[in-house]
């Protein structure tokens, strides 16, 4: 573990007492580690209950080579997002969520986990710790990370016998390289991220890995990403590697719906749910990949990509476009409206903010 400079020691014994925002080149961060000052890390042992954890210094952890993590890839991720607010205070967006989300993963990959009450705790300490990296409100977000592994060492393959809980952060601003203009997907016809009865619908680690293959073919085309169709059929909608999809038609939304092999996005629940404050009608259904030849509008939802508009979905060779390669009303409708609840720009009439 580094030394805590003294800054930092003065920032871990009082959190709240962290006005300054520190210097960074706030127009342009992209979604790239910035490390900061503090992590946050809580063990489990065989009794299957968390430490009380410890905010400490950002840096190398010490893991044996024989941890489940690495060997067999028994571990599980989060992601979720603080936001200033123009009084400077810092609002989390629907942690509670994530805590459910992990525990629900957790017990799908044999591991134990926090408590809803652990992870928002612990959440909240380590947001406060490094509250000077949340971006000036308009620039972006503190991006938080947290991740529980199968830490202690295993030779066989069994759940492994001790568990890390860690949080780490980094300021960020747009996922894709577009920004905000509409991203160019291509439809995968060769692999496929998941299948039934799977590990598709948990957020563990080895989910990401294995999309990375079709991701760089898709890149070195020029797309921003892949497509996933569903391993059975090869024809119905799945996600995209890194976010949920939804097909707008005629003002109904459509997203497919959650049935084992596809994450269960927080953004993509929210934005069911702010659709349909608005009127819309929003359908979770089996989407078929033919519907995306008429569609009004597509967009992508998630943590980190927020709403991306879809400009083009290239498939069997055949690209279709939206809403002439600009942003479809309904994705800016729902952009903004769920944006300016996390940023605190309107009433959370929804009681999803957390405010610190
Ligand atoms: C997120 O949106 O938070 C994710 O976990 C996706 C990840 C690939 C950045």
């Amino acid at each position: 573990v580094p030394s805590m400079t003294k800054y930092q020691a003065s920032l871990a014994t009082n959190y709240t007492d962290t006005s300054e925002v520190v210097d960074l080149d706030w127009e342009n961060l992209g979604f790239g580690l910035v490390e900061t000052d503090f992590m946050y890390v809580a063990k489990c042992g065989p009794d299957g209950n968390f430490s009380k954890g410890e905010v400490r210094p950002f840096g190398p952890i010490a893991v044996s080579p024989s941890a489940g993590v690495l060997n067999y890839g028994q571990g599980l991720f989060e992601g979720l997002k603080a936001y200033r607010k123009t009084d400077g205070s810092i609002l989390l967006f629907r942690p509670e969520e994530n805590a459910t989300r992990m525990i629900t993963g957790a017990e799908r990959m044999c591991m134990p986990a926090p408590t809803v009450e652990q992870f928002v705790d612990a959440v909240k300490k380590t947001v406060l710790a490094n509250k000077r990296w949340v971006p000036p409100t308009g620039k972006g977000s503190l991006y938080i990370r947290p991740l529980l592994m199968g830490s202690g060492a295993v030779l066989g393959l069994a759940p492994a016998p001790e568990y890390t809980f860690i949080i780490f952060v980094s300021p960020v601003g747009n996922y894709f390289k577009e920004g905000l203009s509409p991203i160019n997907l291509i439809v995968e016809d060769k692999f496929h991220r998941a299948s039934p009865g799977g590990t598709g619908g948990v957020k563990t680690i080895g989910n990401y890995a294995s999309v990375l293959k079709a991701q760089k073919i898709a890149k070195g085309k020029g797309y921003s990403d892949v497509l996933y169709l569903d391993a059975v059929h090869d024809k119905y909608l799945e996600e995209v590697s890194s976010c949920n999809i939804f097909v707008v038609k005629d003002n109904v939304i459509s997203t497919p719906a959650i049935k084992g092999t596809i994450l269960p996005g927080i953004t993509r629940k929210s934005i069911i749910e702010v659709a349909q404050s608005k009127g819309f009608k929003v359908e979770e259904r089996l989407v078929s990949v033919d519907e995306l030849l008429d569609a009004d509008e597509v967009f992508c939802t998630g943590t980190a990509v927020v709403v991306s508009p879809v400009g083009s979905i290239t498939y069997m060779g055949e690209r279709v476009e939206y809403g002439n390669q600009g942003v479809g009303v309904v994705s800016q409708q729902l952009y903004k409206s769920l944006t300016s609840f996390q940023m605190g720009l309107v009433e959370d009439c929804m009681g999803w903010t957390v405010q610190l």
